[in-house]
């Protein structure tokens, strides 16, 4: 099955995820097409694929706006084919449980407001990448680290991203999707 990933990532740990979400999915015998949904190609069309993956980060407790356009315009499709959700942030790594309470709100009240019914929906913990930010989000992130419970070493950046889960999140999809494949299969030898 051809399957695509989009994501919408500022820092590029999305993006990373993404990719690695995608060697799991080949590993798993599917074919993957990575893409920003910031720069889709002018040829692009959903319908040339079997199943997909959106992904988005949080920032200021919202999701990218062409990832949030990406699931608006084509949330029908995505009802239709297999799909899968993840949101990357670091609410959820935080040591506060109603902080990770209110990461986990993020996926759960994006997909009612959109009418989105994937699959799986997951949340990843992040990055805090100090070395790329500015001054100012540079200090900002620092004090709420030291809020949270994350380091306050500004001198380098700090993956939180649990890749196992990644992992197993990438492999439960694979599966899903090839089991529909069977069934489909099944289904066209009987008519
Ligand atoms: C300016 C800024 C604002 C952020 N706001 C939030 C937030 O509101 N909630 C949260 O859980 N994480 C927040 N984060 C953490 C990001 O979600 C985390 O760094 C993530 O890895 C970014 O993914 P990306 O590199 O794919 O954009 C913020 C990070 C930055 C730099």
């Amino acid at each position: 099955m051809d399957i695509l990933i989009i994501y919408g990532s500022l820092e590029g740990q999305t993006k990373k995820i993404s990719e690695h979400m995608a060697d799991i999915l080949q590993t798993n015998g599917h074919q993957t097409t990575t893409l920003s949904s910031e720069h889709l190609p002018t040829d692009f069309q959903v319908e040339d694929y079997d199943a997909a993956i959106v992904g988005g980060s949080i920032h200021i407790n919202k999701y990218p706006k062409p990832m949030i356009k990406f699931v608006t315009r084509h949330r029908d499709w995505l009802n239709a084919t297999p799909s899968a959700f993840f949101t990357v942030c670091m609410g959820i790594n935080s040591k506060r449980p109603e902080s990770q309470q209110q990461a986990l709100q993020f996926g759960q009240n994006f997909l009612s407001q959109t009418g989105w019914k994937p699959m799986l929906n997951e949340t990843f913990a992040g990055a805090v990448k100090y070395t790329q930010y500015g001054f100012i989000t540079r200090y900002i992130m620092k004090r709420i680290s030291k809020h949270e419970g994350g380091s306050t070493d500004t001198t380098r950046d700090h993956e939180y991203t649990d890749w196992d889960r990644v992992a197993h999140f990438a492999e439960k999809f694979a599966a899903m999707v090839t089991a529909q494949e069977k069934s489909k299969s099944a289904e066209a030898e009987m008519d």
